[in-house]
């Protein structure tokens, strides 16, 4: 090996150690396979609805965007999804990102920018937000200062502590936080925002579909403030891929003119775009799948307490299984694929060291029985190890 390579696989070989390497999962798909890996909450990714969608968005306006949405990449198609998800989730405006990481990356990016701003923004972010938030206060140049994982009382705190600083301030945080499965109480942050001053950045990635009087996400339950930015992700609840915000008119100009990630991007594919607004469409139908959806998500979590593991705060399709150790939570994932269930391992840095779990998100396909024969298997790999 050169010398050049070698740093790669020093590092491979110490995650190994660690019991953190990552490999890809195997492809094949056993006729019994349970798959709580994934985030297809609302069991739309394989709906015929959205791949007739997206084959009639094709052949309108083609396979590919051709460029980006300042060039020659912008449709009507992605217009009329933007004025809908705008008037969906209550704001005046939308825009559309290839993928939920750029939507953050970007506009997260964007909106700290200290050139604009004319000093560096104060950051107040929950502690367990998501890598693609964190990655747009990098690209930012910008510190946060983190709060303890939804506690507003100390967030309170931090935001007194700094009442009298002119800089320019940001709350950043997930509403349905993706590896605990707990939410955040949205009218507080927003409440927050508005008293002391702060603009307010929320990722609906895990809401948007599940929750909301019409599944749009937990924002929908409040008015949004036009200084409150809501992102979500086409990618999970939808069955898609891509991401957007919901924004006011000026935050949406802004972004157009000052997010990297949208403007130097091709704009999402047409055949994404047409999927995702027939799943957006298909949302407000789906009121009894996502009652059984958190219905059967609480039936799992009671069954798994009472094999006396911890699910964590864990209040919404996603449970985890917190297990600590790394290598014992890669074995338990590795002995429920031997029976063909399919989990997620999380390990650090994805969650905190010592906090390593099995993630099980549920989706509106899986049935009782699925949940019983999961708990079942899971008793019995932890009793084997
Ligand atoms: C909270 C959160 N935000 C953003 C993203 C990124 O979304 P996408 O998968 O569409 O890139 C994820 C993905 O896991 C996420 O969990």
């Amino acid at each position: 090996m050169t010398d050049l390579l070698r740093p790669y696989s020093d590092t491979l070989a110490a995650s190994a150690r660690e019991g953190l390497l990552r490999r890809l999962p195997e492809t094949d798909t056993p006729a019994d396979l349970l798959d709580f890996s994934g985030n297809d909450y609302m069991g739309l990714a394989r709906r015929p609805e959205l791949v007739v969608a997206a084959a009639e968005a094709g052949r309108r306006f083609g396979a590919g965007s051709t460029g980006s949405r300042l060039l020659s990449g912008n449709t009507a198609l992605h217009e009329s999804f933007e004025a809908r998800i705008a008037r969906d989730k209550g704001a005046e405006a939308a825009l559309t990102f290839s993928s939920g990481y750029q939507t953050n990356a970007a506009c997260i990016a964007a909106l700290l920018d200290r050139v604009a701003l004319g000093a560096e923004p104060l950051v107040f972010a929950d502690r367990l937000n998501h890598a693609s938030m964190h990655l747009g206060c990098t690209l930012a140049g910008v510190r946060q200062l983190r709060y303890r994982h939804l506690d507003l009382a100390h967030l309170e705190v931090l935001l007194e502590n700094h009442k009298g600083d002119p800089r320019p301030k940001f709350i950043l945080s997930e509403t349905v936080f993706g590896m605990d499965g707990d939410m955040a109480d949205v009218a507080a942050l927003q409440a927050l925002a508005l008293h002391f001053g702060a603009l307010l950045y929320l990722d609906e990635a895990h809401a948007t579909g599940v929750f909301g009087p019409h599944g749009y996400g937990l924002a929908e339950t409040i008015d949004l403030a036009p200084t409150t930015v809501v992102m979500g992700t086409l990618s999970k609840a939808l069955g898609v891929s891509g991401g957007y915000v919901a924004c006011s008119a000026l935050v949406r100009d802004y972004l157009i003119n000052k997010a990297g990630g949208f403007i130097f991007s091709t704009a999402p594919s047409p055949l994404t775009i047409g999927a995702a607004l027939c799943a957006w469409e298909l949302l407000p139908g789906m009121d009894a799948q996502r009652a059984a959806l958190l219905a059967r998500a609480q039936r799992l979590r009671a069954a798994l307490r009472g094999l006396g593991l911890d699910t964590g705060a864990s209040t919404t399709q996603i449970v985890p299984v917190i297990l600590g150790d790394p290598v014992r939570t890669v074995a338990a994932r590795d002995a429920l694929a031997a029976v063909n269930i399919r989990v997620s391992a999380v390990r650090p840095p994805t969650v905190p060291q010592g906090a390593s779990r099995l993630r099980l998100g549920l989706s509106a396909r899986h049935t009782d029985a699925d949940i019983d024969r999961l708990v079942r298997s899971l008793g019995e790999a932890l009793r084997g190890l």
